[in-house]
């Protein structure tokens, strides 16, 4: 029998102010009238605290969109759960904050485009640099642990040593700078969005410097940029292992960009119990421990290390979620990788963004 997880990923709704290309949600996304009701998500709570999840990350889209976002809070919080809004911050004031505090939210990760207004705004697609130190303020003064969150990709990369510190100056005790990983609308955006190597090779003693003399004062988590690597992330840190997450309109999700998996089955809340999805649903077995693996994973001495990498990656590059990750340097299809790096790092044309949909 699986262990229990850890953490649930409520993405309460896909619908959000910020229309950013990098989005890892699904190109198609949930519209508001098939999101799970209050009930449901009080329900789903239950059962994730009753299966032994202890942390409750809630997020969309926009979970400041949800005008039961309250009760929700207090549903959590409620059950004893740790409860983690992760925001835009757009559409937080002090009174809203203040309820959502005083009901249970224990600490807030709010996203940052860039370093500066005019380059933030251009990659949000709508005006947000401004409210998002507003937000930070905020978060600050009411004493709540604040996390900011960079998606990383050619257009912010070069500007590292300006995001830290614009952290630094928002107070965060966490920074966490996340190469793109390509899901959704990144996917879509790959070619306009993977940093070249010299950019990489530029911003990463950066970020390390900053790691030594802020130890201590602000954490900072570096996600890779998985493509220019010889190894792939050990996502999720295994399939099925840690968390799941229930998407707006209740399926229940191994990883949060699992639909991406054509022909995996999954299951939806409104039909079956999370315990039972948990446990015994195929989805979550289909890639949990390592038998389902393949060579060259089979008989690799990383297999529980990395477990092979991300099943969606392999899925998107390969067609098929049980290949090695390929951007693993032993997986046969390693060269996809290498034609992709040499074609869309250096695009002879730069491609525009494609702006992420706008809600519906
Ligand atoms: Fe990881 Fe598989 Fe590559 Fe080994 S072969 S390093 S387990 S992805
Ligand atoms: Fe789905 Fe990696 S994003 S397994």
């Amino acid at each position: 029998m699986a262990e229990a997880p850890f953490g649930l990923l409520a993405e309460l709704t896909h619908r959000c102010p910020l229309r950013c290309g990098y989005c890892s949600n699904p190109l198609e996304l949930v519209r508001r009238r098939d999101e799970l009701d209050t009930g449901q998500w009080f329900s789903v709570f239950d059962q994730a605290r009753a299966l032994g999840v202890l942390q409750v990350h809630l997020s969309g889209g926009e979970p400041l969109g949800r005008k039961d976002l309250p009760e929700l809070v207090g549903h959590a919080a409620g059950l004893g759960c740790y409860v983690n809004l992760v925001t835009s911050g757009l559409g937080l004031t002090e009174e809203r904050l203040a309820d959502l505090v005083s009901r249970g939210v224990d600490h807030v990760q709010l996203s940052v485009q860039d370093a500066d207004r005019a380059g933030a705004d251009r990659i949000a697609g709508v005006r947000a640099h401004d409210h998002k130190l507003v937000a930070a303020d905020l978060v600050t003064a009411i004493g709540v642990p604040l996390t900011v969150n960079v998606v990383l990709h050619r257009r912010n990369l070069d500007n590292v040593a300006g995001l830290i510190a614009l952290a630094e100056r928002m107070g965060a005790q966490r920074l966490e700078l996340a190469n793109t990983q390509y899901y959704g609308w990144a996917l879509r955006n790959r070619a306009a969005l993977l940093p070249t190597a010299e950019q990489l090779a530029a911003a990463n003693p950066v970020v390390a410097a900053a790691q030594d003399r802020l130890r201590g004062t602000m954490e900072i988590v570096y996600v890779i940029a998985d493509y220019h690597e010889a190894h792939p992330k050990p996502c999720m840190h295994g399939w099925g292992a840690r968390q799941l997450t229930v998407a707006p309109d209740g399926k229940v999700l191994p990883c949060p960009a699992a639909t991406v998996i054509a022909d995996l089955e999954v299951d939806n809340v409104r039909d079956k119990a999370l315990a039972d999805i948990w446990h015994d649903s195929r989805s979550f077995n289909a890639y949990r421990g390592t038998d389902w693996m393949r060579d060259p994973c089979r008989g690799c001495a990383r297999r529980e290390v990395d477990f092979g990498g991300c099943r969606c990656q392999a899925f998107q590059l390969t067609e098929d979620a049980a290949n090695t990750d390929p951007v693993c340097s032993l997986s046969p299809d390693r060269g996809t990788v290498d034609l992709i790096l040499a074609a869309e790092t250096r695009p002879v044309v730069e491609p525009a963004l494609v702006m992420r949909q706008a809600d519906r």
